[in-house]
């Protein structure tokens, strides 16, 4: 691969402040070995659609429900990360189970960003909001983010980064969420991103 930056995707569902984060890194040089150039939504409403607009990156929307089934919603989105290109997947909030055949497709290619310290709060069910209820819930003084390869295992694969957070006792889910991404998500996301451009580019790869 004779490219000085690998190109990333990033597939959203939402607010897409992880997104925006992956923005701000770039311009301050904290992420140089790789280049957003693409956001994927499932959602036409996602507000991070408006982020990519924003900062001159192209975007697409694949909605599940137009698609006759699972295969064929995955299939446009593999169709989009091999025509443009793409040497890296990041999930920032995409709210959708990727199959293994996707993930297989994409081996050590894919990243998520989870907020909880993986193996707490995770896997199927465990999503947004819901995981930071699950911890208050379970009453740990301690949680965090985590970024990890993507395989078959909902936020079973292999562990790149991770940040604790202290819980507070006045914590609602809300509370902890915020801050659970400003000083966890927002910081190891780009770090981890910039980890894997790099890795990519050193192996001379391609997706
Ligand atoms: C983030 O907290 C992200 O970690 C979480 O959804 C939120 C999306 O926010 N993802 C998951 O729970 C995945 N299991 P954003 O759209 O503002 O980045």
């Amino acid at each position: 691969m004779n490219k000085s930056k690998a190109k990333i995707a990033v597939l959203v569902s939402g607010g897409g402040t992880n997104l925006q984060a992956l923005i701000d890194a770039e311009k301050k040089g904290i992420i140089f070995s790789g280049t957003v150039s693409l956001v994927i939504s499932n959602n036409p409403g996602a507000y991070a659609l408006v982020r990519a607009e924003k900062a001159g990156i192209k975007s697409a929307v694949v909605r599940r429900k137009e698609c006759a089934s699972a295969d064929e919603f995955e299939q446009k989105i593999a169709d989009l990360i091999t025509d443009n290109g793409i040497d890296l997947i990041v999930l920032a909030g995409f709210m959708s189970i990727l199959s293994e055949r996707f993930t297989r497709l994409f081996e050590r290619r894919i990243i998520n960003v989870h907020p909880s310290l993986i193996p707490s709060f995770c896997g199927q069910g465990y999503y947004g909001l819901k995981v930071h209820e699950a911890a208050l819930a379970k009453g740990v003084k301690v949680t965090g983010a985590t970024v990890h390869f993507v395989n078959e295992i909902p936020d079973g694969g292999e562990i790149i980064m991770q940040k604790a957070v202290s819980v507070r006792d006045d914590d609602t889910p809300e509370t902890l969420q915020k801050r659970v991404m400003r000083l966890a998500e927002w910081q190891i996301l780009p770090k981890s991103v910039e980890k894997i451009s790099r890795e990519i580019l050193d192996a001379n790869l391609e997706v």
